[in-house]
């Protein structure tokens, strides 16, 4: 927004006073012959054209499909309006949740004395960076023990994925990344813009609401070697459609007898199941068998620090060797790019993690969220079947995690949104974490309305 200079002239004289006094002097001098001796700054700053813009030529982009959804949602006054578009989570009163544990360790931090604001290597804390290893890898790895993996401190989900992308087109001599289709929207965007070519594999089958099993390993039978295979580690954003164990073990095998190399985007760990272990058993089925891979962590969900942006970038090497020199150039990567990372929402995760009774009461809470979403699963199920609504809303419990692919088109979108004020992306995803047994009744009657009416 363009702002006015107010030129109200300051009444004490410190060295600043005096500097603003002489810069006013100098403005009023330069603008003599005026009446207004301000008036031509004022002018000047409100009623330029854009054919005074160095940037006149820039048009007006997109809004993001996600956050855009927000957007709409806030404009909107009704009353009853529902926001199932992003992927927060929200109590039973649909208000943000910040963890009893969170603020326990925020507390804590507060209190120490000793804390000190000084930046954070460029790979960021080291504690974190461990911790976070242990808790996708598992506390027993022996990858770990073998120090062949090495985790930087990222910018939450988003900037441990920019950073694994950035290295990989620098340093990957195959630079195709397969994608599942459909996926998190920001992925291809994330990958194309680190140089990266994105191709999709087929993954969702919307006949059966179900996984494309047979069209995913078609599709990655015929990638390249070396092509790069972006695999959700659990609750498939958006499909909430998740492999089986036994389908995991068998993408793995192909994967590696392709030699193509997996990359987990592991943003809900905890969130699908409630326990945290069987949410990273795909990522460890991977490591188990000495390949290489590499992981992206966020603590956006599971620990609901979403606005503190803290997640981690792992990167499994074959040896210790290979994981040093790894580490240098990811360095080199994130040093130009933001330098180091923030130290607050990484001390907060070490916190928890590295205390016995503090990390039992985070799986608590972390349990408790995910049984929430389960029972807004159950809820919504119910009461679609109670309406007799036409379809099978099966797989509204049978999906994982935070979304639900509900099968809705987009008129039938536009029409809950028009109708109904159900705000949630075009393509039919709907957050179940924004849900509560208050608003099941409201968002079963405008589905209903929309199978019915809009279909
Ligand atoms: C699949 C997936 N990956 C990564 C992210 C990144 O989230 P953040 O950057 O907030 O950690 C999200 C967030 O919605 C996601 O759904």
């Amino acid at each position: 927004m363009r702002q006015q200079f107010s030129l109200k002239q300051p009444t004490s004289s410190s060295p600043t006073d005096r500097r603003l006094n002489s810069l006013l002097r100098h403005l009023g001098n330069s603008s003599m012959d005026s009446q207004n001796p301000n008036s031509k700054i004022a002018t000047s700053l409100t009623s330029a054209s854009n054919a005074d813009s160095f940037f006149q030529n820039v048009v007006q982009g997109p809004e993001d499909p996600i956050l855009g959804v927000t957007v709409a949602y806030n404009k909107d006054p009704s009353p009853n309006k529902l926001n199932l578009g992003v992927g927060a989570y929200r109590t039973e009163e649909g208000k943000p949740l910040v963890l009893n544990v969170v603020r326990h360790a925020e507390q804590l931090i507060v209190n120490d004395q000793s804390r000190i604001k000084e930046y954070l290597p460029i790979t960021g804390l080291a504690d974190f960076n461990k911790l976070s290893a242990k808790l996708i890898f598992g506390a027993d790895s022996p990858a770990i023990q073998e120090n062949r993996i090495v985790t930087v401190q990222c910018l939450s989900g988003t900037g441990s994925l920019r950073v694994g992308a950035e290295f990989l087109a620098r340093h990957h001599h195959r630079r195709t990344i397969y994608i599942p289709q459909p996926t998190w929207g920001n992925h291809p965007k994330i990958f194309t813009i680190a140089g990266l070519s994105v191709k999709y594999y087929r993954y969702y089958d919307p006949a059966t609401r179900g996984l494309d099993f047979r069209g995913l390993l078609e599709d990655l039978s015929s990638a390249p070697s070396g092509a790069i295979v972006l695999l959700h580690a659990c609750a498939h954003n958006p499909t909430g459609v998740d492999p089986t164990n036994d389908q995991w073990e068998q993408i793995r095998q192909l994967i590696r007898s392709k030699t193509l190399l997996p990359f987990f985007d592991s943003a809900y760990q905890g969130f699908a199941s409630g326990s945290l272990d069987a949410d990273a058993q795909p990522v460890r089925m991977f490591v188990a068998d000495g390949g290489e891979c590499f992981a992206a962590q966020s603590y956006a969900k599971n620990m609901g620090l979403y606005g503190e942006r803290v997640g981690a970038l792992s990167i499994v090497c074959k040896n210790a060797d290979v994981a040093g020199k790894v580490e240098s150039q990811l360095k080199l990567v994130v040093r130009p790019m933001y330098s180091n990372p923030p130290i607050h929402g990484a001390k907060i995760v070490a916190t928890i993690l590295k205390d016995r009774d503090m990390y039992n009461e985070w799986t608590v809470e972390l349990k408790a969220m995910a049984d929430r979403i389960i029972s807004m699963r159950k809820q919504l199920f119910d009461a679609l079947q109670s309406r007799g609504t036409p379809g099978d809303w099966s797989h509204i419990i049978k999906q994982i995690g935070m979304f639900t692919f509900t099968g809705l088109n987009t008129e039938q979108v536009a029409f809950m949104t028009k109708e109904y004020h159900i705000y949630m992306t075009s393509d039919g995803r709907i957050s179940m974490a924004g849900l509560s047994s208050r608003t099941v009744p409201h968002l079963a009657d405008a589905i209903h309305a929309a199978v019915t009416r809009a279909a």
